[in-house]
């Protein structure tokens, strides 16, 4: 995915244009560039470079860009091209008067590029993107708009762009399909961002862009109209979002500061869906009736957002009896979907703009599901495209790594099985009183755990140097596995793996030695002895074990080599207490190992393509 800024209006375009990327930079740092129309005319002016945004900055030291009050800028997270300065946006045509940033995948580019270059056309990138400004030049006859608005005709996928003219240094034009993009609406200028944070600072009033949809943009004004032409009356929302709740507020890292906010993030959930002691889930789009009515669940999501769906699936099934499947977004989509209008599908996103599990949840729709989202950003593409949304409010997550949206899609499974078992008749209402009860202490437990993480750190300094990790864990702490493995490769870099413990038999097992290092979930549960079983088998190999275990196990100590303790809690709810010290424990080696802990090589923090 990529961050894009545009600006046009009476103030200097560079440095607004600048500081919007620098606050997208978790969606896409390989590289970045801006371009801005030298308000003393003359062709377009464009600086791009690879690496973080801090590389582009030192480049226009050495080479600065003109004066200008209108441009467009980028920052990339490569999908065609390598990352390097050629491949990065803006991209241009030869003669520089037409340039765009793209965030999104042209699935046609190559026919595209093929009758283009027939045409005459030199490309100077490996990237999809180019084909579009230079088929917008090819359409241009004088009027940008005009040209932007056929070019797209003949685009298939998903983009969101941003386009400037030498030849029109007034206007600013935009366009969106299955990519997000945003208009700022500023007194006597105006923005487009892919995302809120960019513009926050400027305004507050955006109109959030549809599929299929143009936004002019000049100082004094915006018009939106279909691609085909037709004016469009827009709404304009008022973002809440607080800015300085982005920023890292003295942390090291966004990740740290993340994980330290989840007491808060599910103290304001407990507010926010606990009334009098019921579950309220506003926002669900569906009555009692319609949920009484469903027969068949089934969550789709993908990462961390899948993990939380594993978890929903034991909670959904044990609380409410209502059986759930569970499937990443990508194999969703392309499976013979059996789904009807009693099935209700759950969508979970933090980004709410993940490309797959955008595209799982039309597959459902036009096949008669109803779909409810989990999700974090309000207004984003999935929120708006589902029948009812519930809000995890969990505040913006700008480390790659999900931690807080994590718990907080969690406690949302939680409170949904909650009102899932009160219309399907699940759970006796008095074991449902008791599961409340031990929710509203977690916040509690929360600080407890966060207290005690530098045993976790010194813990981390003995495990920073091995070269694999398996994760293992049992029943409802089976997906904590599989999250604790995500969390720990995708910041070290060290390969980890999650496992179904009973699986460790079935191959695993071939894994330990005296260089494998095996943290196993093991607090107290119907599956303890089990897991206790599995840690015996490892340590006769020579494994290494850290445990989660249990606060007062006195049995647990004899047989880990390291143990981290998780306070005594409802054996459903150990899956939110468990993500704590999985959380922190990759946080801690990442560190250790030097790496960018906020944003891993490679990654980005919403996957806008497939
Ligand atoms: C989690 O730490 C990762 N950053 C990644 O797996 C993420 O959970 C996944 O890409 C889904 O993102 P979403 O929740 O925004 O859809």
């Amino acid at each position: 995915m990529c961050g894009i800024t545009g600006y046009v209006g009476g103030k200097e375009a560079l440095p607004i244009l600048i500081e919007g990327l620098k606050n997208l930079e978790y969606r896409g740092y390989d590289s970045s560039g801006v371009c801005v129309v030298p308000a003393a005319g003359g062709t377009l002016e464009i600086r791009k470079e690879q690496g973080k945004i801090r590389c582009l900055e030192e480049l226009m030291l050495k080479d600065p860009m003109p004066k200008a009050h209108i441009g467009i800028a980028h920052t990339r997270w490569a999908t065609h091209g390598a990352p390097c300065r050629k491949n990065s946006h803006p991209h241009s045509n030869l003669d520089q008067t037409i340039a765009v940033v793209h965030n999104g995948i042209i699935e046609n580019y190559q026919t595209l590029k093929a009758a283009l270059i027939r045409k005459g056309y030199k490309f100077l990138s490996e990237t999809d993107t180019e084909v579009i400004v230079h088929l917008i030049s090819e359409y241009f006859e004088g009027d940008i708009v005009q040209a932007v608005q056929r070019a797209i005709q003949d685009l298939e996928g998903a983009f969101a762009i941003g386009v400037v003219s030498s030849d029109d240094p007034a206007t600013l034009v935009a366009a969106r399909v299955g990519s997000p993009l945003i208009v700022g609406i500023g007194k006597g200028e105006n923005f487009i961002a892919s995302d809120v944070p960019a513009i926050i600072r400027h305004t507050r009033k955006v109109i959030y862009l549809k599929d299929k949809e143009i936004a002019v943009l000049r100082r004094d004004g915006v018009e939106v109209m279909t691609f085909a032409g037709k004016k469009v009356k827009y709404k304009i929302d008022h973002v809440t979002f607080q800015m300085e709740a982005a920023q890292k507020q003295g942390y090291p890292h966004f990740m740290l500061k993340e994980i330290h906010e989840q007491p808060d993030v599910l103290a304001k959930m407990l507010k926010l869906r606990l009334k009098a002691g019921r579950v309220t889930l506003e926002g669900l789009g569906l009555s009692d009736a319609a949920l009484k009515n469903i027969s068949r669940i089934k969550v789709v999501a993908c990462g961390t957002a899948y993990h939380a769906g594993l978890v929903g699936r034991y909670i959904i099934e044990e609380l409410a009896g209502v059986p759930v499947d569970v499937d990443v977004s990508s194999e969703f989509r392309y499976r013979t979907l059996l789904v009807d209008k009693k099935t209700l599908v759950v969508a979970v996103s933090q980004s709410g703009e993940t490309a797959d599990t955008l595209a799982a949840i039309r597959e459902a729709r036009a096949k008669g599901a109803k779909v409810v989202s989990i999700c974090n950003v309000i207004g984003s593409s999935l929120a708006r495209e589902s029948d009812g949304v519930l809000y995890t409010h969990a505040g913006p997550e700008i480390g790659v790594a999900s931690t807080k949206a994590y718990t907080a899609q969690l406690f949302m499974f939680y409170i949904f099985a909650l009102k899932l078992a009160e219309v399907h008749g699940g759970l006796a209402p008095k074991a449902c009183l008791q599961l409340i009860k031990d929710l509203v202490e977690i916040p509690a437990l929360y600080r407890k755990i966060l207290k005690g993480l530098g045993k976790i750190t010194s813990m981390a300094k003995d495990f920073s140097h091995f070269g694999c990790f398996l994760y293992l864990g049992r029943n409802i702490n089976y997906p904590s596995a599989l999250e604790g493995a995500l969390k720990l490769k995708e910041i070290s870099y060290i390969p980890a793996e999650g496992y179904a413990a009973g699986e460790m038999k079935h191959g695993p097992i071939a894994l330990i030695d005296e260089y494998r290092a095996v943290v196993c979930i093991a607090p107290q549960s119907d599956v303890y002895e089990k897991m206790i079983s599995n840690i015996q088998e490892i340590l006769s190999r020579k494994g290494k074990v850290i445990a989660i275990a249990t606060e007062g196990d006195q049995v647990i100590s004899s047989h880990a080599t390291h143990v981290i303790t998780i306070p005594r809690t409802h054996k459903l709810l150990t899956p939110l207490l468990a993500a704590l010290p999985l959380q922190f424990l990759a946080y801690a080696i990442a560190v250790n190992r030097g790496c960018d802990v906020d944003q891993p090589r490679n990654l980005a923090k919403s996957v806008t393509v497939e």
